[in-house]
């Protein structure tokens, strides 16, 4: 029996990696370093580069390679305007002017144009973001920066295991950044990564890392049990009696029920959180990240052929954006994002037919009063903020999934556009 109801994502973690997390949980390690080292070593050689270095977040990470690069008050970096807040408030508290360059419209990604034409002779850095598992032109950007002399700080976090021209991301830039959230595509139950074939930035970031204090296990814990409720809560058999008819509710009151809850403040730093002092990794989080390594092609590859499917079925719908990839992009699919002008009335439509969706967490940073000090115009990133909608595109949904959502964006466009 189907029941066509299709949550908007459903976590990596899996019931062996829960009972990896709670045997650790029970039996902890006298020393995490050794599983933390055999983690960050298998990391970097699936990313092809030398170091590896476990970090508390990606956001932490960004400001460690700022210190770690020398880049300070005054300096400038280019970051895209379409991008998480965390990233330019960093850059703002280590008193780095975050300057905005806009993407391109529909692949979402830093535009090397409008990148060369935000340097100024203060840049210092630029940070691509591959954003929604979507590389970046990494050919182009990568001669720019190498013309005006900048380093290339890659921002992975939503594109882990992608590649550019065969190249895993993370792979192109003086170093790169990953997190591993419960809602990433791959988890260690919060924690991160930095990837660097540089010897001196490996040194500087890990001497920083080994003078913080380990991880709060109770930390650990949480998300561990956050991630074993998520997995029932999205099960196909579950997700219909349990999640699904909250959010038909919420949709009928004009409420997302998950959107807030899972989200954070947007706020601006005045100095940094003291949990970034206190987050050394641990066993437990590297033990899951080993084990979520060896799936991560499998998980990654049916991003992949579920994005594929919607990319081929969705082209000639009328009315919608599809995404677009640049020359040499070999996409993940973190989401499989569409825009409408009518985005909120068809995301109502959705949900109407049992396909949940979302509009995702990113902001146009360039028009955000946070960065009001640094405002610029990047006019595809207002767009995109307005009118994008994340259709589902996870791992568990199987082919009657996918047909499902495709002939459900066909019916909902037709009651919003008649
Ligand atoms: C593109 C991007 N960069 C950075 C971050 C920040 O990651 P963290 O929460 O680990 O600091 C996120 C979080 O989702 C992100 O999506």
């Amino acid at each position: 029996m189907y029941f066509g109801r299709i949550p908007r994502f459903s976590p990596s973690f899996s019931p062996a990696e829960a009972l990896i997390s709670a045997r650790m949980f029970l039996n902890p390690p006298d020393d995490d370093a050794l599983k933390v080292q055999e983690f960050e070593q298998k990391f970097a050689a699936f990313i092809g580069v030398k170091h590896g270095i476990m970090v508390p977040s990606a956001r932490y990470a960004f400001y460690l390679l700022l210190g770690a690069l020398d880049i300070s008050a005054d300096d400038e970096v280019v970051i895209p305007g379409l991008t998480y807040f965390a990233i330019p408030a960093m850059a703002a508290l280590a008193g780095v002017k975050p300057v905005f360059a806009d993407v391109g419209l529909r692949s979402h990604v830093l535009d090397p144009a409008a990148f060369e034409a935000a340097i100024t002779p203060r840049t210092r850095a630029v940070v691509p973001t591959h954003l929604y598992g979507t590389p970046c032109p990494m050919g182009p950007i990568l001669e720019v920066a190498r013309r005006h002399k900048l380093a290339v700080i890659e921002d992975c976090a939503q594109s882990t295991g992608a590649r550019y021209n065969g190249r895993r991301v993370g792979s192109f830039g003086r170093a790169s950044y990953y997190t591993f959230g419960l809602t990433k595509n791959i988890t260690t139950l919060s924690g991160a990564m930095i990837t660097t074939d540089d010897d001196e930035i490996n040194a500087r970031v890990r001497a920083q890392v080994a003078a913080s204090t380990p991880a709060d296990p109770q930390k650990a814990k949480k998300e561990a049990l956050v991630g074993t409720a998520m997995m029932f809560a999205t099960h196909p058999l579950i997700y219909p009696w349990t999640l699904h008819p909250v959010i038909r509710l919420g949709n009928k009151l004009g409420k997302d029920p998950i959107h807030e809850p899972f989200g954070e403040p947007e706020v601006v730093y005045d100095g940094l959180p003291s949990s970034f002092m206190k987050s050394r990794p641990r066993a437990v989080q590297a033990a899951v990240g080993i084990k979520q390594l060896e799936r991560i092609e499998a998980l990654n590859g049916a991003r992949i052929r579920n994005g594929r499917a919607l990319d081929v079925e969705l082209a000639h719908v009328p009315g919608l954006v599809l995404p677009e990839y640049p020359e040499g992009a070999e996409p993940i699919y973190m989401s499989f994002v569409v825009h409408h002008s009518r985005r909120d009335a068809l995301m109502a439509a959705l949900r109407r037919r049992g396909v949940d969706t979302t509009v995702g967490y990113m902001n146009n940073c360039a028009d955000h009063p946070l960065f009001d000090a640094f405002r610029r115009d990047c006019p595809h990133a207002a767009q995109i903020k307005a009118e994008q909608l994340h259709l589902p595109v996870h791992p568990s949904l199987d082919s009657r999934d996918v047909a499902h959502i495709v002939e459900s964006v066909r019916r909902a466009l037709k009651e919003v556009d008649p």
